[in-house]
């Protein structure tokens, strides 16, 4: 971990005018994850622990949880905006990390031989460059004998230099006093009437320091996100990447239509996920499972052997050869046992569910614990919100709730207990009770048939 003694500064506190849209470029998402944690990650993955984002906004700074603020108000640049980072850098390591956190995709590995070939050169600066087909909108790299010389804006470009291919990814690794030095002599006599971080470059060759640049291995690394269509291209990238990565792994996907993994998400080798699936946060999915079709998991683990089938689950965990779906969702803080059955339109929050429990179709479960081996009947409702106030319902193992019972919490139904089908169980009921309580059933004789003649005969006016 020799990047630990090594700083990272994250330029997160940019206008994000070219997405002509409200809210913060940074926090836009490629595979569910905002832009910045990607950067943020691929420092922290590299070994740097000392990572300072300057932001402007709240939600940017609430984005980068972890991580020193350094507070930039006025736009002027991404110089300016380094500076504003000058506590920081003050009682820094020997080397800083300038990173955009609109660039999603670069990775610890390339910091990591950047760094190396920064520190080989004994570089003032060294930046992380990239051959691209199409440059449009970078910093073009102007080399002088085939060593830098410069990063031009594309506005300050002349119709010769646009013509260069090869791209500043917005990535360097700095000499720390030298950038402090080099950030007091920025001006902002350019096209944009900015502070240019990449004016820096020159400044230091002028006074006679080394600049290098270090060449991505691809050039998916160092794509930036400026407007809504970077953000699609991107998020293309990235489902192509994440689907290729779990494919090498042993994951099964008979088609990649409609599927979207985040980068944080564990499958194990012989699961398979279906078309329309999308996975997010910390999900984990277990080997043998089948996730999908149209199936979303937010933060959500999966056990081996289980069925997830057109159904929603968030910060939620289900056991080992469980079946989920068609039609579920569970909501936040849901435990679901191994071999349990959750059926088609089921709904369940913040509840355990036991080993082995059946809850087949048409039923609401909240704030409840319910036990192993149970069997609720279609239609089974907790009514856990009084209005003011939520309960829990605790439902031990063995029992059997008929269908259509209503429970009012707070009430316990016992061990092996039944509820007979219809009833609103506001009482516990105890273990082996089998509980009744709807009123008798009284049939009038031939008032039916009545009462049907009457109707026949309205009909046929
Ligand atoms: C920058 C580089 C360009 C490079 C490209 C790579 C400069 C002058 N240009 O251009 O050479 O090819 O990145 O993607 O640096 N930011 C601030 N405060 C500011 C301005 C920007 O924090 O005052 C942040 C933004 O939030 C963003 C990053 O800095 O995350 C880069 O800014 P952006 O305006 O996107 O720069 P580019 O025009 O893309
Ligand atoms: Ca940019």
């Amino acid at each position: 971990m020799r990047l630990k003694e090594q700083r990272c500064v994250i330029l997160a506190a940019g206008d994000g005018k070219r997405m002509n849209a409200p809210g913060s470029k940074v926090l836009c998402e490629v595979a569910f994850k905002p832009l910045l944690r990607w950067v943020i990650d691929a420092a922290r993955g590299a070994g740097i622990t000392e990572i300072c984002v300057v932001a402007s906004s709240d939600d940017v700074k609430k984005a980068a949880k972890g991580c020193v603020i350094a507070e930039q108000n006025e736009r002027l640049g991404t110089g300016h905006a380094v500076m504003c980072a000058k506590d920081f850098l003050k009682d820094c390591g020997q080397n800083t990390l300038v990173l955009c956190g609109d660039a999603p995709f670069i990775d610890s590995k390339t910091i990591d031989d950047s760094f190396e070939a920064h520190e080989k050169n004994g570089n003032a600066v060294t930046v992380i460059s990239a051959a691209v087909d199409n440059p449009k909108g970078y910093g073009r790299i102007l080399r002088r004998n085939g060593v830098l010389a410069a990063i031009v804006e594309e506005r300050d470009c002349t119709v010769s230099t646009r013509q260069i291919t090869e791209i500043n990814s917005g990535a360097y690794w700095f000499k720390t006093a030298d950038l402090l030095s080099s950030l007091g002599s920025l001006k902002n006599d350019n096209a944009q009437g900015e502070y240019y971080l990449t004016d820096a470059v020159q400044i230091l060759l002028k006074s006679g320091k080394n600049a290098g640049r270090h060449v991505a291995r691809y050039s998916d690394i160092v794509l930036g996100a400026n407007t809504p269509t970077d953000i699609l291209l991107l998020n293309e990238i990235a489902q192509k990447k994440m689907i290729n990565k779990h494919l090498e792994n042993g994951v099964v996907f008979i088609s990649r239509h409609g599927i979207i993994i985040g980068p944080d998400v564990e499958i194990d080798a012989g699961a398979q996920i279906l078309p329309g699936t999308m996975l997010s946060g910390a999900t984990k999915i277990g080997s043998g499972s089948v996730i999908g079709p149209n199936t979303i998991l937010r933060d959500t683990v999966i056990g081996k052997n289980s069925v997830v089938n057109s159904s929603q689950c968030t910060e939620s965990s289900v056991g080992d050869g469980a079946t989920v779906g068609p039609f579920v969702q569970l909501r936040a803080n849901c435990h679901i046992g191994d071999r349990a059955k959750i059926g088609d339109f089921v709904e369940i929050k913040n509840s355990n569910i036991g080993e082995g429990t059946s809850l087949a179709h048409l039923t609401y479960i909240g704030d409840s614990d319910i036990g192993s081996f149970c069997n609720f009947g279609c239609g089974v409702v907790v009514a856990n919100y009084d209005g003011d106030n939520k309960y829990r319902t605790v439902v031990k193992d063995y029992a059997f709730v008929g269908c259509n019972t209503n429970l009012v919490p707070p009430v316990t139904v016992g061990e092996g207990a039944y509820t007979a089908a219809g009833v609103t169980i506001t009482e516990d009921v105890p273990d082996g009770a089998l509980a009744i309580g709807r009123v008798k059933q009284e049939n009038k004789l031939g008032l039916g048939a009545k009462k049907l003649q009457k109707y026949i005969e309205k009909k046929k006016k």
